[in-house]
């Protein structure tokens, strides 16, 4: 697929999902806790995770409705783990997607409670009422995919690893089961949730867990390497927190030259895995999504 295909196609998606957000994230939920929502979820972020969700099922010809609020619901819980994330007693962060966070602007309590909020949404939205849109069988699917991806076993359970190991050297194995768990999971479960979707084979299933695994992967990678080489303008959240912190990364265990290698192998695994997976021309889209997590500047 070439670029211009790409950017139109990813035009079409982000219009979409900003419009789906807009829509369902609710303006009036009591005590002002819709402002604190919306703005912890409109209105910025690059939306990988919805790109993939999307990506995804369109590459198995799956039920693009259903996909659209798998594609909200993991934006969803990306979003409410980085409100959370940012707090004071998490990484204590004041600037995100080029705004002060959430907790800057609305107070903690307010941010604990638009994350909570979100997470609870993203359910809700996966299980629309009349049962048409998204038959129960695939709203039970995604619940159960959506779900161990954000929990203790995946992105919670990741964040608990990264606050107890502050300060310590981590070894390899260690490191890549925290960043799989807190980043790699739910970018994993984005990609399944849009095969899902659709009807896909054994083969094609496994292929797109091991594709999402090793783009999950790469993301947290390199964003560990931008901690270190970008400003803060160009990331919207502030550079070099990693180190300020003293928690252990890709970078601190390997070095930057060693990272960057070690995002292009994930790369290169990604896109093996896509070969592997039959779909042929039908990836083409999420063949170009891994090359965006490595080459990406923000
Ligand atoms: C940042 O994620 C937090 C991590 C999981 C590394 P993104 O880089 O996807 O953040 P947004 O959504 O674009 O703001
Ligand atoms: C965050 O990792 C992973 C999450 C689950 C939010 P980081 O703490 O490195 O993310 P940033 O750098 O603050 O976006
Ligand atoms: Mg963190
Ligand atoms: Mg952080
Ligand atoms: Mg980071």
């Amino acid at each position: 697929m070439n670029t211009s295909d790409f950017e139109a196609w990813a035009r079409q998606q982000l219009s979409d999902v900003e419009q789906a957000l807009e829509a369902w994230v609710p303006p009036s939920a009591p005590a002002g806790l819709g402002d604190a929502m919306r703005y912890g979820v409109l209105d910025g972020g690059k939306r990988l995770r919805p790109l993939l969700v999307m990506a995804a099922c369109q590459a198995v010809g799956g039920n693009t409705g259903a996909a659209l609020r798998a594609a909200v619901a993991a934006e969803l819980i990306h979003a409410y783990s980085l409100v959370h994330d940012d707090m004071p007693c998490m990484d204590n962060d004041v600037l995100r997607r080029g705004k002060p966070t959430v907790h800057v602007k609305y107070g903690q309590a307010q941010a604990m409670l638009a994350g909570d909020a979100m997470q609870a949404l993203a359910f809700e939205v996966l299980t629309p009422e009349d049962g048409a849109s998204v038959p129960p069988v695939l709203q039970a699917r995604l619940c159960a995919l959506l779900a161990r991806a954000a929990g203790h076993a995946g992105m919670a359970g990741g964040q608990a690893i990264d606050l107890a190991s502050i300060g310590q050297a981590l070894d390899e194995a260690a490191l890549r089961d925290m960043h799989r768990r807190k980043t790699g999971a739910l970018l994993q479960a984005s990609v399944q949730m849009g095969a899902a979707c659709g009807g896909c084979t054994d083969m094609a299933w496994r292929a797109l867990g091991d594709y999402g695994a090793a783009i999950g992967l790469a993301f947290q990678v390199v964003d560990d390497i931008l901690d270190v080489t970008q400003a803060s303008e160009t990331l919207g959240k502030t550079a070099g927190k990693d180190q300020h912190h003293n928690k252990p990364t890709y970078v601190s265990l390997l070095g930057l030259t060693a990272a960057r290698r070690h995002a292009e192998e994930l790369r290169q695994q990604a896109q093996t895995a896509l070969a592997g997976s039959g779909l042929g021309a039908a990836a083409g889209v999420l063949a170009v999504l891994a090359d965006k997590v490595v080459e990406r500047e923000n």
